[in-house]
């Protein structure tokens, strides 16, 4: 018997009908209906040969770099800062000494060893999963001055997952804080054949504005460097 028409939209519609999207950038899957964890990519990373998720014996991408060196010229001083993606933690070789605090987020667990080895002041590192639960309850509000991620929507599973974690950094920026991306990694999205991340999370700054705004967040660039700052706050660096 031919499938009803009906039937065929439910086939194809993954997005969970509970969930309502807070943005709309063409992402097609609304909830991936998977839990992130740290063994998310493992499927990906072991298809292909060069470094997906582990960048502890990488040098830092030219976006990260372009970063650090954007935060070398800004107050550090008791800041703290949170790193998503910390590579081989080039963001905390730099400036733990120049600052309070700062925690680097890794879904690698060579990531979070080398890190450890480095055994920086102030240095935490943290093996967990961006877009998962542990990391949407790990920090208290406004509890950091700069959050970088070169890599915002690169590794997307899902608008769901994608919003909880914007939430999330949203949430645990400082009154005057910065959200701190990069056009480079704005325009990469994992594309490996295995678990791949839809083309649609491919960021331009009309989209990064509208996930900024959906948020409460006010968008300023620099360049290829992006800033993101709650937009109640006229201010800024
Ligand atoms: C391409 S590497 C870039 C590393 C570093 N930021 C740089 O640019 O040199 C991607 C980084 O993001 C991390 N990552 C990817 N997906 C993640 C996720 N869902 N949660 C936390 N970290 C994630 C990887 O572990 C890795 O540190």
């Amino acid at each position: 018997m031919a499938p009803s028409s009906q039937n065929i939209l439910s086939e194809n519609v993954p997005c969970a009908p509970s969930f309502k999207a807070r943005f709309d950038i063409g992402v097609i899957l609304g909830d991936c209906g998977i839990e992130p964890t740290v063994e998310r990519y493992d499927a990906a990373a072991g298809a292909i040969s060069w470094p997906l998720i582990d960048y502890s014996s990488c040098a830092p991408t030219d976006d990260q770099l372009a970063i650090n060196r954007w935060l070398t010229r800004a107050p550090l001083a008791g800041k703290r800062i949170l790193h998503v993606g910390a590579g081989n933690s080039s963001l905390a070789s730099l400036l733990a000494d120049d600052v309070d605090a700062v925690v680097a987020v890794t879904v690698s667990v060579d990531e979070w060893r080398h890190a450890q080895r480095l055994d920086l002041p102030g240095y935490t590192p943290l093996l967990m999963n961006k877009h998962g639960e542990t990391f949407a309850n790990a920090f208290d509000a406004g509890s950091f001055d700069y959050i970088v991620d070169n890599n915002l929507s690169s590794f997307a599973c899902c608008q769901k997952h994608f919003e909880r974690y914007f939430a999330a950094i949203a949430e645990a920026l400082a009154e005057d804080g910065v959200i701190l991306t990069h056009w480079f990694g704005m325009q990469w999205v994992l594309d490996v054949g295995v678990d791949d991340v839809e083309p649609a999370w491919l960021l331009d700054e009309h989209k990064l504005r509208t996930i900024a705004t959906a948020f409460g967040l006010r968008l300023d660039r620099d360049g290829d460097v992006f800033f993101m700052r709650h937009a109640d706050r006229s201010g800024g660096s």
